[in-house]
């Protein structure tokens, strides 16, 4: 698979942890930056890797901040976005077999890499649960894009 890939300042470290993994998995990655020390917005890192991934240039995406939190939420602004904020490799996979996330979003300082990485490989190796309750559902999430994301 391809995977886009972003960070802010307070993701950056754990990016290089993540993107040696993806890599040793076998997928390609983009790298969206950072790649700095100073101060940068999350937003502007988030938006490229969500884009990339609704223009299916990337199959997933992968986001990095101090908490995840602020990634998360930019993303999830993107139409046809479901990003989850994991910190625990249960949800890694409930993630991916419940809600079909294209994008998965990690906080550096709040996961250590050895923890950030096995997240990482098991969201990448799990697929979604085909059937219709989970699709129903994320039918009906999709429903609210619609409802709220409609050109004005
Ligand atoms: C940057 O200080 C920090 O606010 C950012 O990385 C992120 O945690 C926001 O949600």
């Amino acid at each position: 698979m391809k995977i886009a890939i972003g960070a802010d300042h307070a993701g950056v470290r754990l990016k290089q942890d993540i993107i040696e993994v993806i890599q040793q998995m076998g997928h390609e990655v983009q790298d969206y930056g950072c790649d700095c020390n100073q101060s940068v917005d999350y937003p502007d890192y988030a938006l490229p890797v969500a884009e990339a991934v609704v223009n299916k240039e990337a199959d997933r995406g992968i986001l990095i901040c101090g908490t995840g939190i602020g990634m998360s939420i930019a993303a999830n602004k993107v139409t046809g976005i479901r990003c989850a904020l994991v910190t625990d490799l249960f949800s890694a996979q409930a993630t991916r077999e419940h809600n079909d996330t294209n994008v998965l979003a990690l906080g550096e300082r709040v996961t250590g890499p050895g923890v950030a990485q096995e997240i990482v490989k098991v969201w990448l190796s799990t697929e979604f649960s085909q059937g219709e309750r989970h699709a129903g559902r994320l039918n009906k999430v999709a429903q609210i894009e619609r409802k709220y994301h409609a050109a004005p």
